[in-house]
């Protein structure tokens, strides 16, 4: 249902992104690991169509829910009239506004404006903005930062919701924990590179094998 088949993007000579390809089935939650700067979010906007390829394709649905690393909204708007906004931007019933709210926890929060949420709660929103649809297939880039624990497993229950209703779901993450709890197979991206597909396992086995992978001197 996700699918990137050799992608490939240099920014200004610097190769971010070389011949990545995997896929993601429906009903399917696969995390994207890697070190910052391994080419995560690059190769996540390409497939979401954001960014356009030097080499390779991106197959994504037309209904693809979206969370971006840095989740760019209109701060004076507040959160339930943007969400109507995005609704319409997506030809999304308007019953969805309520319904992504209240799934993403942010339901007290659609009166206030964007701009005077603390950084979990615009996060709330930009998943709520995310489950619009709903989507077919998601790509969700670092959803749980700026959650609290009690939050960031709320996040991954609703994650794991979203596959067992058939999606296709790709994730990143730095917390190997949190992938080891919520994914079904992993992707490892190193400098640009697919290294591995596997997976997760028990956390220390996901831990001991992403240092293998990503190597010491990446810990400085
Ligand atoms: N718009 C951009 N312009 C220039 N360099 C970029 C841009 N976006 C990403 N990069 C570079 O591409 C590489 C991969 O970045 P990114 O995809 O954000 O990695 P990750 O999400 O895994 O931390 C980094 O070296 C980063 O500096
Ligand atoms: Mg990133």
């Amino acid at each position: 249902m996700l699918r990137a088949e050799g992608l490939s993007r240099a920014f200004g000579g610097r190769v971010a992104v070389a011949d990545v390809s995997f896929a993601v089935e429906a009903g399917e939650v696969v995390g994207f690991l890697g070190p910052n700067g391994a080419g995560k979010t690059t190769t996540m906007r390409m497939l979401a169509g954001l960014l356009t390829p030097d080499r390779g394709r991106a197959r994504a649905p037309e209904r693809l829910g979206f969370l971006p690393e840095v989740f760019a909204g209109y701060d004076a708007l507040a959160v339930g009239r943007y969400l109507g906004f995005m609704a319409t931007m997506k030809s999304a019933n308007r019953a969805e506004v309520d319904r992504c709210l209240s799934a993403a926890g942010a339901k007290d929060l659609a009166r206030r404006p964007l701009g005077r949420l603390s950084k979990g709660q615009r996060q709330r929103v930009g998943f709520a903005q995310a489950l619009l649809g709903p989507p077919e297939a998601y790509i969700l880039d670092e959803p749980t930062q700026g959650f609290d624990p009690a939050q960031a497993v709320e996040a991954r229950e609703l994650v794991r919701g979203l596959a067992a209703a058939g999606a296709a779901v790709l994730v990143s993450t730095h917390l190997l924990a949190e992938a080891a709890a919520m994914c079904d197979r992993v992707v490892v991206i190193v400098k640009g590179r697919v290294v591995a597909e596997e997976r997760p396992g028990e956390v220390a086995d996901l831990e001991a094998r992403f240092l293998r992978l990503v190597g010491r001197s990446e810990l400085g």
